[in-house]
């Protein structure tokens, strides 16, 4: 296992010029992106530009040909082999990844969607787990609903699950694909709520979105991917308000 000190790299996601080809279809192309602890950076572009593909790359779900993503104290190097290897569990126990589909298991309640992992991965007993898992639901104001299946929750109460179920593998970021997407607009107001509190309580996050609106409040930094290129990088102020790339501008006018 390669291991960097702390002081090394103070950033605890680390992406340094990776590149991703599927076939010879170039998806990300030497894109570099590192984020601070606690920081809330908003992955944007247009459809295509290989916005999951990077959070799948973070997450040690894909492979890619060239450069290396640090996370944490763990390294992912190119060309891995698809299977999972120590160094690709270690970095998934640090970030934790939530899908706009939720990705929840149909036949579990709440609580046992929540405590699957901690029981089966992190090895706790039932009892241990469903103390925890009972705080989690109930940190994302799920606490009444802990035997409740997915088809009994909305849309908006089954991404709170799913974010439940991300904590209790304790992570120290989220990354987070387009999870209000397929919400209707009331219920994303919950979901986008769970993850400020989140953040003010220090959990890092990336996060692609189409939410504008949620990135200029929420986000300390707001990164435009598209080409397979980070095409500008900035506060919400500077990329949202005030865009320099004409990528940018045209890709704002669409989404606005
Ligand atoms: N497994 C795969 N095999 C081949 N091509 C793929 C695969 N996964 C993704 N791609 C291609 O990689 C490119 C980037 O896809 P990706 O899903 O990362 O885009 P995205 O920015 O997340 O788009 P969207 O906003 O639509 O979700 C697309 O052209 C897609 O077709
Ligand atoms: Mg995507």
């Amino acid at each position: 296992m390669s291991v960097t000190s702390e002081s090394e790299n103070a950033y605890l996601v680390d992406v340094r010029n990776v590149c991703k080809r599927f076939g010879d279809r170039v998806i990300l192309d030497g894109v570099s992106l590192a984020v601070a602890k606690g920081e809330t950076v908003a992955l944007i572009g247009p459809s295509g530009g290989g916005k999951s593909t990077l959070l799948r790359c973070i997450n040690g779900l894909v492979s890619f040909q060239e450069g290396e993503i640090h996370v944490g104290e763990h390294r992912l190097m190119p060309n891995a082999p698809s299977a999972d290897t120590a160094e690709k569990r270690a970095a998934r126990a640090i970030v934790g990844m939530i899908f706009q589909d939720f990705q929840l298991f149909p036949h579990l309640s709440a609580i046992a969607n929540v405590i699957e992992a901690p029981v089966h991965v992190r090895g706790l007993s039932v009892e241990e787990a469903r103390v925890i898992g009972k705080k989690l639901l109930e940190r994302v104001g799920l606490g009444h609903r802990l035997e409740a299946h997915p088809q009994q929750l909305s849309g908006g109460e089954k991404q709170r699950v799913a974010i439940a179920r991300a904590l209790a593998m304790e992570p120290k970021a989220l990354l987070c694909d387009e999870i209000t997407s397929a919400l209707d607009p009331e219920l994303r107001g919950e979901v986008l709520d769970t993850l400020e509190d989140l953040k003010k309580e220090g959990l890092t996050l990336l996060m692609v979105t189409h939410e504008i609106g949620f990135a200029r409040r929420a986000a300390d930094r707001v990164a435009l991917l598209a080409g397979g290129k980070i095409i500008e990088i900035g506060t919400p102020e500077n990329v949202l308000g005030a865009p320099t790339h004409p990528r940018t501008k045209q890709f704002l006018e669409r989404v606005h």
